[in-house]
């Protein structure tokens, strides 16, 4: 059976995500999550664009140990050095160098002739296989450009050394039938004596990146690109999620596998879906809430005499663990940490204490704590090491127009704790507009989202905000957990504005 291979971008593609913002010690732990759930090569990022990325890359270079890291470069030298001074010391690096070849993008956006585009796919792919063992090549756009070019600038890559070729579908424009057949006809008119990988690169503005994805693979495809959650640019990425799922449950109809570990992708899902602030949707394949829900009645009955029958994916296959009992109060270290470890982390005792601590808090407020709830709390323990600011205490008071008011303490450094007061039109507002003043700004809130991260009346909060600079339009994303609907929306409003100032400081 062939094993396909997963190319993951969500720290690059997936970063481009409008609001997302990962920093370093972010991307190194989704990266390790990455390897965890097997993906074979992540594109940890593209270390030219900013000090920031080259950082991450570099980190993650260092981090992994089985997975190869990849670097995006454009077909510049400085680029491609740049990309191998952050890969140095990766067990297994590899660069990613593309070059637009649609007519749109060659004339309004490169400014080149055909001619130039392909002279410089020569010149920098060769310059890239000088520094790289792997070198993979992107013709951006390459849905929508010509195919007897498509076919030239692919063979001029292979010519100068790339191994690997991706296909990207920049803009969503394919559908499975066209993007199936290209993949056909590339494979089939390549020459090569080396073996060369053919990869997908699907963005899902049509709603079709997962579909094409499987149809590059039904036509030859050995790699498959994509996101966790397909975050990304507008509509997103390929779900990497999807692919394996699909691939593993229609082993059958692929003859294809992966070397994703299934029970590993809820909890990748919930890591990203908190670090990058966006929220999955209910509904999502594989990942979203009611993925695993049966609601009608004979859908129900269904399902309680055979599962098979209205469901296809068992939830524990992807790590969505419907029957495990949950700690309480009475819970003692012991059972706790035990628990931790048949979740998957391995903690230090400093660690285990930590979180021990925020259990009990927890189990104080919450009758069961759910294994949703025990990764919830480890991803919060590990996000609030990295912030300075932090929500110290929310007051909240009526105002007697019919206002509220709300007086919050936070500490916006090491040292400082600042408490302000403002009113709102509601709760939220009142607490908002307090942290505005401590904050000294005035991003606008694009979108605030909330949801229970398990079923019950004691469920805890999870909130999502955006906010954005009002003269740039850019955004920042920000989350928040607790068992208080008020303090998550606050926690949450403090990362955004945490994230907002940091650009605003490193812009000036
Ligand atoms: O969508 C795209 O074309 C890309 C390339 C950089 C591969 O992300
Ligand atoms: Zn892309």
């Amino acid at each position: 059976m062939a094993i396909i291979q997963f190319f993951d971008t969500t720290l690059r593609d997936g970063e481009q995500t409008p609001g997302v913002n990962f920093n370093t010690k972010e991307k190194v732990q989704i990266a390790m999550q990455l390897e965890k759930w097997g993906i074979d090569t992540i594109e940890a990022g593209f270390p030219i664009a900013s000090e920031g990325d080259f950082e991450a890359v570099q980190a993650i270079a260092q981090a992994a140990k089985r997975m190869t890291v990849a670097g995006l470069a454009r077909c510049q030298k400085k680029d491609i050095d740049r990309a191998h001074e952050a890969l140095k010391e990766a067990v297994h690096p590899q660069i990613h160098v593309f070059l637009a070849t649609s007519p749109v993008h060659m004339e309004y956006k490169l400014k080149m002739t055909p001619d130039e585009v392909i002279a410089s796919i020569t010149e920098h792919v060769s310059y890239a296989k000088s520094k790289f063992d792997k070198v993979q090549f992107s013709p951006e756009d390459a849905t929508r450009t010509e195919k007897n070019f498509l076919l030239k600038a692919v063979q001029t890559a292979i010519d100068a050394g790339a191994t690997i070729i991706n296909i990207p579908d920049t803009v969503g424009y394919s559908n499975p039938t066209e993007y199936g057949l290209l993949f056909k006809y590339l494979i089939e008119n390549i020459t090569s004596q080396e073996e060369i990988i053919f990869s997908s690169h699907c963005h899902d503005d049509l709603g079709m990146a997962t579909a094409n994805a499987l149809a590059a693979i039904e036509n030859g495809a050995k790699r498959v690109e994509g996101t966790v959650n397909g975050i990304g640019e507008r509509a997103g990425n390929t779900a990497l999620e999807e692919v394996a799922l699909a691939l593993h449950i229609r082993k059958d109809f692929y003859q294809a596998d992966s070397n994703i570990v299934l029970n590993e992708t809820k909890r990748t899902s919930d890591l990203v879906s908190h670090l990058s602030g966006v929220a999955v949707p209910r509904n999502k394949a594989i990942i979203g809430a009611n993925a695993y829900a049966h609601e009608s009645g004979i859908h129900q009955d269904g399902v309680l005499k055979n599962p098979d029958t209205y469901e296809i994916i068992t939830p524990s296959l992807v790590g969505v663990n419907t029957n495990s009992l949950p700690l309480g109060k009475l819970s003692g270290r012991h059972a706790f940490s035990t628990k931790m470890e048949e979740l998957g982390y391995q903690l230090n005792e400093e660690e285990i204490k930590i979180a021990f601590k925020r259990f009990k808090a927890l189990a104080d407020k919450k009758k069961q704590v759910t294994d949703e709830d025990l990764i919830a709390l480890m991803i919060g323990q590990s996000q609030e090491t990295e912030e300075i600011c932090r929500l110290e205490r929310v007051q909240l008071q009526y105002v007697s127009d019919g206002s509220q008011g709300a007086i919050v303490s936070m500490k916006t450094d090491k040292e400082e704790t600042k408490t302000e007061s403002a009113i709102g039109s509601g709760s939220i507002q009142a607490i908002y507009n307090s942290i505005d003043k401590i904050m000294a700004q005035q991003p606008e809130l694009k979108q605030y989202a909330i949801k229970a991260i398990t079923g019950g009346e004691d469920a805890q909060a999870e909130v999502y905000v955006t906010v954005q600079d009002r003269e740039t339009r850019q955004q920042f994303n920000g989350t928040g957990i607790d068992f208080d609907v008020l303090q998550a929306s606050a926690k949450a409003y403090v990362q955004a504005s945490e994230r907002f100032k940091k650009e605003m400081e490193r812009s000036k």
